[in-house]
């Protein structure tokens, strides 16, 4: 076995167990086959975990062979540990484990040192690219976040799945994959015929200048206050928006402009956050691309006609048919995602997986189109390894509660992110002053870590659950934050520029022995492991977590005293322990470095 995506450790383990208990018991193998004791694959994916950590790393249990060997369980266990012991003590490569028996258990034990060893080097040798991987060569990964919706401020809801889908992409960059991020931009639908009539009845051209997707925002808002009382508003925006559909100079013209200042809004906050895409195409992008599809429906018999409307009904009663056209020809949300699915796949076909990044409330929409695609690959019949149902997914997240204020477009009560942003740089900038007054580069600082408290706020929780974004919460130095880890990061800086040396990457090994340095040596072998958990679950707070635990096992390292209770200081007069100690603070430095990177926040050097 040399598959990379698995702990190499329990690989050795599971190859060595299964090698001893063929040479032990031929002929149970003969008669079992290749079945767990005798095969490493699935001896691997059965190992447990020690209830003592002290016991080893992993174990696998060897009772319900006991009838079939003709043994006790601790008596087998005895023997397969010893000749798998000697098996890899024959072995060419230094052998990091060692099998020990325990009652009924094969305790796996990992050499201490040449844990330390390896992943030290790894890490000092790797830098910042420690824990890349070639899992992903050859494949793609399309990904799609963001998707903000033209003519309407950039809100926080839009937020998470920003800050999901970039971390998403540098993840899966990281993993090898080729990896395309897609925004896909809100630019077409009934409500831009609204816009167009609030414009031309109450907006003037100023209103495109300065703050200009306020201003929309409020001919928006005045349209449907106004609405309430004249009942024509809603038909003359009907006919706005076919006059749209139809090409009208004026009506194209109008949204153009609509469509500009809300990229150049957007733009600017990309810029902010420091999230970028490689893939940018609004919804009237596929104007052209639906009725292809619509077509390819009819054909394979999958549509009909509804009260009017052309529809595609699903065998799962839970989700009601998909509207593909309503009466009036007008084509929908639906529809524009069908044709969308089918032009990701065009454009790239055979992808490995493609996301979509969207709250759980448009799980039904999701659901109903990839739904369809299915039947329609069905009807058609692809080749079952040329389809793209299946490896499509919406990577759906929970509400974002901000305090008490709601975040409705049409009530004008929005969150605005840019607002956001200041507020957090605001107030990491007090805590600085407070703190370290003398910093240098105090307001680039202070938006780094503003931005860090935001950024981390929405990946320190497993995806599904919602946030209730609190302020002092977010931006605590101490608590389970972004700041926090950005802080430690700083101060491991802060380290190494006082040892002002080079950091040496031979030192004496056996000097990070401590119950503390092993732990931290643990999560920093565990690291490559976590970021391909986190891209296999679209899960980035799996690398969130991570992180606090290295953060909190170093302070453990760091914060340790001495026989006579002073602390036992990273940098002392013994160079030998100094050198590597600061080892260990590099490899540490350097994990959270690349971890902060893969969730979107900058790792700061001082503050
Ligand atoms: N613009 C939409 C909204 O704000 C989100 C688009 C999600 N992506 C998609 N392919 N439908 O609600």
């Amino acid at each position: 076995m040399t598959d990379m995506t698995k702990d190499k450790y329990k690989v050795q383990f599971a190859d060595a167990v299964s090698a001893a208990s063929r040479n032990l018991f031929p002929d149970a193998h003969k008669a079992m086959g290749d079945k767990e004791l005798f095969d490493s694959e699935t001896l691997y994916g059965s190992l447990v975990k020690p209830k003592d950590a002290s016991m080893g790393r992993f174990a696998f249990p060897v009772f319900k062979y006991a009838g079939l060997l003709k043994s006790k369980p601790p008596e087998i266990a005895s023997k397969i540990a010893d000749e798998a012991n000697r098996i890899l003590d024959r072995s060419d490569t230094a052998s990091i484990i060692r099998v020990v028996a325990a009652g009924g258990f094969l305790n796996g034990q990992v050499d201490t040192s040449v844990l330390t060893r390896e992943t030290l080097k790894a890490v000092l040798i790797g830098e910042n690219a420690y824990g890349s991987s070639e899992l992903g060569k050859d494949k793609t990964y399309l990904v799609e976040y963001s998707s903000p919706n033209i003519a309407k401020p950039f809100g926080v809801m839009h937020l998470r799945s920003t800050v999901l889908g970039n971390s998403l992409r540098r993840i899966y960059k990281k993993l090898g994959y080729t990896t395309v991020g897609i925004n896909y931009p809100g630019d077409w639908g009934t409500q831009f015929g609204k816009m167009i009539v609030a414009y031309q009845k109450w907006g003037t051209e100023k209103d495109l200048k300065g703050e200009a997707v306020k201003n929309l925002l409020a001919l928006y808002v005045r349209f449907h206050d106004e609405a309430k009382t004249d009942n024509s508003l809603e038909d003359q925006a009907r006919e706005a928006f076919k006059k749209l559909e139809q090409g009208d100079p004026e009506c194209v013209r109008l949204w153009q402009l609509f469509k500009d200042v809300s990229h150049a809004e957007f733009d600017r906050v990309y810029g902010l956050l420091g999230v970028e895409f490689d893939w940018v195409y609004g919804e009237s992008k596929l104007n052209d691309k639906m009725e292809p599809v619509i077509q390819r429906l009819e054909k394979a018999g999958l549509t009909e006609i509804s009260e009017g409307a052309l529809v595609v009904k699903l065998p799962d009663e839970n989700l009601p048919p998909v509207l593909l056209r309503r009466g009036d020809g007008a084509t929908l949300y639906a529809t524009r995602d069908l044709a969308g699915m089918v032009y990701r796949w065009e454009e790239y076909p055979l992808f490995h997986e493609s996301l979509y990044i969207v709250n759980v409330a448009q799980t039904d929409h999701f659901k109903q189109c990839m739904n369809v695609i299915a039947m329609l690959e069905d009807a058609e019949r692809a080749p079952s390894d040329h389809r793209m149902s299946g490896r499509m997914k919406h990577v759906d997240f929970g509400w974002l509660r901000f305090g008490d204020q709601t975040m409705s477009t049409r009530g004008g009560n929005i969150v605005l992110l840019e607002e956001v942003i200041d507020k957090a740089a605001e107030l990491a900038r007090e805590k600085i002053v407070e703190k370290n007054p003398d910093l240098k580069k105090i307001d680039e600082t202070a938006h780094i870590i503003g931005l860090g408290a935001v950024i981390f706020s929405q990946l320190s929780l497993r995806r599904q659950r919602d946030i209730d974004f609190q302020w002092d919460e977010v931006l605590s130095f101490e608590g389970e934050t972004g700041p926090y880890l950005q802080y430690t990061h700083a101060r491991l800086c802060s380290l190494m520029r006082k040892y002002d040396r080079p950091v040496p990457v031979d030192v004496d090994f056996s000097l990070l022995s401590g119950d503390e340095e092993q732990r931290v040596i643990e999560l920093l072998a565990d690291f490559p492991k976590v970021i391909q958990d986190a891209g296999e679950q679209y899960e980035p707070f799996f690398i969130s977590t991570h992180l606090l635990r290295l953060a909190a096992a170093f302070n453990k390292v760091y914060q340790r005293k001495d026989e006579e209770g002073s602390i036992d200081k990273i940098i002392s007069d013994n160079d030998t322990l100094t050198g590597a100690r600061i080892a260990l603070v590099k490899a540490v430095q350097l994990v959270i470095n690349e971890g902060l990177y893969l969730l979107g926040l900058e790792a700061p050097e001082e503050m």
